[in-house]
């Protein structure tokens, strides 16, 4: 895993351009999340590791002017650029606080949402106990993990491998080990975490590029940068190369490059 500091710089690089390049991905996997947690208008709701505001604009359009929305992040320039997006909606405030203390009242949210965070933080259980102990009695949290994937990404993935140091060699997520290979893993922390009715939603989503040169381009702007950026300077072209001629073979039998990756939405609520 890459330490929390680092990965938070990874994230304030990637700002600009990150759910930026023309690859639907971020959104309409936090929608999946929002879907689920039903926010109703007039809710009190808290998105940890809200980044450019994937679930935090549908959780504010969910919860309307009557309700209100905090989105937390460490990396600046994510929360630079949401809250500037969200400026004329004044349900919203966006601020850089911690996943792991974010400094908040206990009991004051009904609805607490986390889409694709909780594996980046060193301790994800007392990330799970922290933000349950937000909720107000009956509020809901939904946390979003990624599920396997598609086997033709992890062959690009593979690529990167000889230059990744051990810890880092899952780095676009760092989530598919311990408690996050299994929908049971993360389930057992949200109970763990004090949560009841906890319970498991899937999606598949898919991520289509125009080409290879797309398909980088997507590569630097999320978590998968942590992967370049651990690659000395020199290797780059060769590297790239070698992902632009991998990728454009793994066209299907129509052309089409993309691949899938499954979701999982679990969630819970403080009895
Ligand atoms: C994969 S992005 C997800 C962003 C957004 N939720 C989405 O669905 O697009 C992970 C986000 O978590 C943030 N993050 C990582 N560690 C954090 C921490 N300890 N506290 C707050 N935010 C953190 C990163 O800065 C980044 O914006």
């Amino acid at each position: 895993m890459v330490s929390p500091e680092g990965i938070v710089g990874v994230f304030d690089r990637a700002a600009d351009t990150y759910d930026d390049v023309g690859v639907p991905w971020f959104r309409p996997i936090a929608q999946g999340l929002v879907d689920e947690l039903a926010v109703q208008a007039g809710e009190r709701v808290l998105d940890v590791g809200c980044g450019r505001g994937a679930a935090l604009m549908p959780l504010a359009r969910a919860a309307g002017p009557t309700g209100s929305v905090l989105g937390i992040d460490l990396a600046p320039r994510m929360v630079e650029r949401t809250a500037r997006d969200a400026r004329d909606l004044p349900q919203v405030e966006v601020r850089v606080a911690d996943a792991r203390a974010p400094g908040l009242p206990p009991s004051s949210y009904d609805v607490v949402a986390s889409s694709l965070v909780l594996f980046f933080l060193p301790d994800p259980g007392a990330a799970v106990r922290t933000w349950a102990q937000l909720l107000v009695d009956g509020g809901r949290l939904g946390v979003t993990t990624f599920g396997p994937q598609d086997e033709r990404w992890e062959q690009l993935d593979a690529l990167f491998r000889p230059y990744l140091p051990p810890a880092m060699l899952d780095a676009r997520t760092s989530g598919r080990r311990g408690p996050f290979s299994s929908d049971e893993g993360v389930a057992q922390l949200l109970r763990e975490g004090g949560l009841t009715d906890v319970r498991t939603a899937h999606r598949t989503v898919e991520a289509v590029f125009r080409d290879a040169e797309h398909l980088l381009e997507f590569s630097w702007s999320h978590g998968q940068r942590a992967m370049w950026e651990a690659v000395p300077e020199p290797e780059h072209e060769r590297l790239r190369r070698q992902v632009s001629t991998a990728a454009e073979q793994l066209r299907d039998d129509s052309g089409r490059l993309s691949f899938t990756q499954q979701v999982r939405h679990t969630l819970g609520r403080r009895p």
